[in-house]
């Protein structure tokens, strides 16, 4: 059955799932503040760049299921189901989350609301948020008590959000469980196409929900904090640990994904969640939690540093090094440059007195409004021209495909320094190329096992 659906918000989160609710088969109408981004949507045109989204956007056009507008009355007249997915990034003045478009959002929405409409929330919010939305929504809204607040956290990645919003691994629903209503049944609604495949809903209370969001980005920001903590040892003692990743992540207690070392992690999400959830741990007079997460993000801010540290030590010195950065996006598959690792290294190099160029496949117009006085080029082959070090700090298809012979004519130094760990270091080395990893031996080490060694190894010991 098709529900009338209202969301708020038309960034990445909003837009991803208003063009996939209308792709169920539900009508569907976005609003955003910023009539710009309203206008592109309307038009067909994405505002970001996401594998498979442009299609969703442009067959539900063409439906009639999909529109966009910046009036809320409109929305709110139509709508039968409110998501709400405005931005909740790092305040200014400190670690906490900034709220205040979600709370202005309430303020203009709620006023509207006369007839019963349940609202849902998927930004990622510090908990206890969403009973306090709950409270103002139903004081504000002529329709009172027949306002219902619930919560349904969202865990989309950047370069699957439509696989990930279309073939979720579960749904998480927060209902304020001393208020029955309507909430579960019209998310199953909305979501019976998932749900009649076995997409597994998980009804909860509110605050579990806000919680499971935010406990899923610190598990994930540790686990990638870890892997490099671990890089650190392994440097230390020509241990190798791509390898050891591999064989620990056989474990299915431990799992393989998430234990790439490297320049560790950005974007808009893992880094502002993490030291969102740092200050609302305090808060809550939890040091645990916060101490774990201080860890996490000193680490991931010490592997960034350790990448211009490598860079330095192969070149000599920064000032006069012509460095070649490939990557500038967050990770591979998207235009972000939020919090991006890689820029913030080319950012560093450059402040130490390197000539820094980029080149992204996708990210180059984004990075060019952050970071404006970094030199950008439209190709690798540019990019690498005259090099004294060539960094990979972004596993693009396309930069791990990169062979020895691509690059040997074209810099002026045959070095690489692999942020991503993601190229095989054997060719480079035997092509004449000193190759610098993450918690990778410096030097081919015979006693390092193959990735088929292993394999042979494990499977010769399996019963
Ligand atoms: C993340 C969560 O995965 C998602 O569930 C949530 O909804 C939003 O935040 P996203 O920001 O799209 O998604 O990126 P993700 O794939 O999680 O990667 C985050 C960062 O970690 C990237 O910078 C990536 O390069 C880095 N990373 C990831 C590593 O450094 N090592 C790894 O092994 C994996």
């Amino acid at each position: 059955m098709s529900v009338r659906i209202a969301v708020f918000g038309l960034g990445y989160l909003g837009a991803t799932h208003a063009l996939c609710m209308a792709e169920l088969g539900h009508h569907v109408i976005g609003i955003d503040v910023d009539s710009t981004k309203v206008g592109m949507l309307q038009s067909g045109e994405l505002p970001f760049y996401e594998p498979g989204l442009g299609e969703v956007l442009e067959r539900n056009l063409a439906a009639g299921r999909l529109r966009f507008t910046t009036s809320y009355s409109e929305a709110a007249d139509f709508a039968q189901a409110h998501f709400l997915a405005v931005g909740t990034p790092q305040r200014s003045d400190g670690l906490a989350a900034d709220l205040s478009h979600l709370d202005a959002l309430i303020e203009s929405l709620a006023p509207l609301l006369t007839k019963p409409a349940v609202i849902f929330g998927k930004s990622t919010v510090p908990v206890g948020t969403a009973k306090r939305l709950a409270n103002r929504a139903r004081e504000l809204a002529p329709a009172g008590e027949a306002v219902e607040l619930a919560w349904n956290p969202e865990f989309l990645r950047e370069g699957f959000a439509v696989q990930d919003t279309l073939r979720p691994e579960r749904l998480v629903l927060g209902v304020d469980r001393g208020r029955p209503g309507r909430a579960e049944e019209v998310a199953r609604e909305v979501f019976a196409p998932l749900l009649n495949v076995g997409v597994p809903l998980l009804v909860t209370g509110l605050e579990t929900s806000e919680l499971v969001k935010v406990a899923a980005n610190a598990f994930l920001a540790t686990k990638i904090s870890f892997i490099n903590a671990m890089a650190e040892v392994c440097d230390r003692t020509a241990a190798d640990v791509s390898v050891l990743a591999e064989a620990i992540g056989y474990d299915p207690r431990i799992g393989r994904e998430f234990l790439r070392a490297g320049i560790g992690f950005g974007g808009g999400c893992l880094p502002k969640d993490i030291r969102a959830f740092r200050a609302r741990a305090d808060e809550l007079g939890v040091g645990s939690i916060s101490a774990i997460l201080t860890v996490a993000d000193d680490i991931n801010t010490r592997s960034r540093t350790r990448a211009v540290d490598i860079t330095q030590e192969v070149c000599g010195s920064l000032p006069g090094a012509r460095i070649a950065i490939l990557g500038a996006a967050f990770k591979p598959d998207s235009d972000d440059v939020r919090d991006s690792p890689a820029l913030d290294v080319a950012n560093q190099l450059q402040l130490g007195g390197a000539d820094v160029v980029v080149h992204d496949p996708m990210g180059m117009d984004n990075a060019r409004v952050r970071f404006p006085d970094l030199g950008y080029a439209t190709s690798i082959g540019s990019a690498c021209e005259g090099a004294d070090a060539v960094l990979v700090l972004t596993e693009w298809a396309e930069f791990r495909k990169l062979l020895p012979h691509d690059l040997d004519t074209v810099v002026r130094r045959k070095v690489l320094v692999d942020g991503r760990n993601c190229l095989d270091p054997n060719p480079w080395r035997e092509a004449g190329w000193t190759y610098r990893g993450f918690g990778r031996p410096q030097f081919s080490v015979s006693e390092s096992c193959s990735r088929a060694e292993l394999v042979e190894t494990a499977s010769s010991v399996a019963p």
